[in-house]
């Protein structure tokens, strides 16, 4: 009778611990960006994201750079404006809110926390140039994993006031781009991860071989590492090894040759 009380208050107590305990985050729907200096920290989603209502779009200006002006009246791109291949979102300048290009394509290659589906979306010029990206790393014997595509602007939306809700708005903004102003919405930007990494975004991602060959290879392929080390206060944001965008091979390699951000190519282009 004893032993009968034991266990029933023992497994009483094995319920009520059980039910205290939160249950684990699925892969896909932990966020796209962890901040370097965070590394390893598991992702815990809030209980609540509050979402505001969307800013107004602001009036269209010429491209300019804005360092870390506030996103506070920043230009627009036309739709047509962001279909280049080397249209610029940044701090002061952005995509519509209703901006989703028409050619998105699925990125055939390894990929980890896609959202229904299996694998990230891209513009197709974009998408097939990863895929040759990947083949060739693949032949040099690196292992990349693709993390994170396309962004509507309600994901990106989601995934900021995710960051905000976790660290504060100033701190998120560092590794984030507010909605609208993320490479991911113009369908050209693809985060890439490891193995050893399990998908996950981490500074240290330029300590693998694999962080090292596309530092020195994506140009090749047209791509351009967005957030450079060291370009903080030009770009917003903090050293993203992670984060490539398509720029074309052209653009790419002379981004690439001359240590530039996109701004400077365009002011370049400019004369
Ligand atoms: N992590 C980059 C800056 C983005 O959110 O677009
Ligand atoms: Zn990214």
């Amino acid at each position: 009778m004893v032993n009968m009380l034991k266990i029933g208050l023992l497994g009483t107590f094995l319920f009520l611990w059980a039910c205290t305990q939160a249950s684990p985050v699925e892969l896909e729907e932990v966020p796209f960006s962890e901040p370097s200096y965070h590394p390893r920290e598991e992702a815990v989603l809030p209980q609540e994201i509050i979402v505001p209502e969307p800013v107004p779009n602001p009036v269209p200006n010429p491209v300019q750079f804005c360092g870390q002006a506030d996103h506070a009246g920043a230009s627009i791109l036309s739709d047509e404006e962001a279909l280049s291949y080397l249209a610029l979102v940044n701090r002061c300048q952005r995509a519509s809110n209703s901006f989703e290009p028409r050619d998105l394509s699925p990125v055939n290659v390894e990929s980890l926390r896609v959202r229904g589906g299996t694998h990230h979306l891209m513009r197709s010029t974009a998408a097939r140039a990863v895929e040759d990206m990947f083949q060739e790393a693949a032949l040099a014997g690196h292992r990349i994993i693709a993390s994170s595509g396309y962004r509507s602007y309600e994901l990106q939306t989601l995934f900021f006031y995710h960051w905000v809700s976790r660290y504060g708005r100033a701190e998120a903004m560092r590794f984030s781009a507010v909605p609208g102003h993320s490479e991911h919405q113009l369908g050209l930007a693809l985060d890439l991860s490891t193995v050893e990494f399990a998908g996950g975004l981490y500074g240290a991602f330029i300590t693998t071989p694999e962080g090292l060959w596309v530092r020195d290879n994506a140009h090749r392929f047209g791509f351009i590492v967005s957030y450079p080390e060291g370009r903080e206060a030009e770009t917003g944001f903090i050293y993203e090894p992670w984060h490539i965008r398509y720029v074309g091979v052209e653009a790419a390699t002379i981004i690439y040759e001359n240590n530039w951000i996109l701004e400077e190519y365009l002011w370049y282009q400019e004369g």
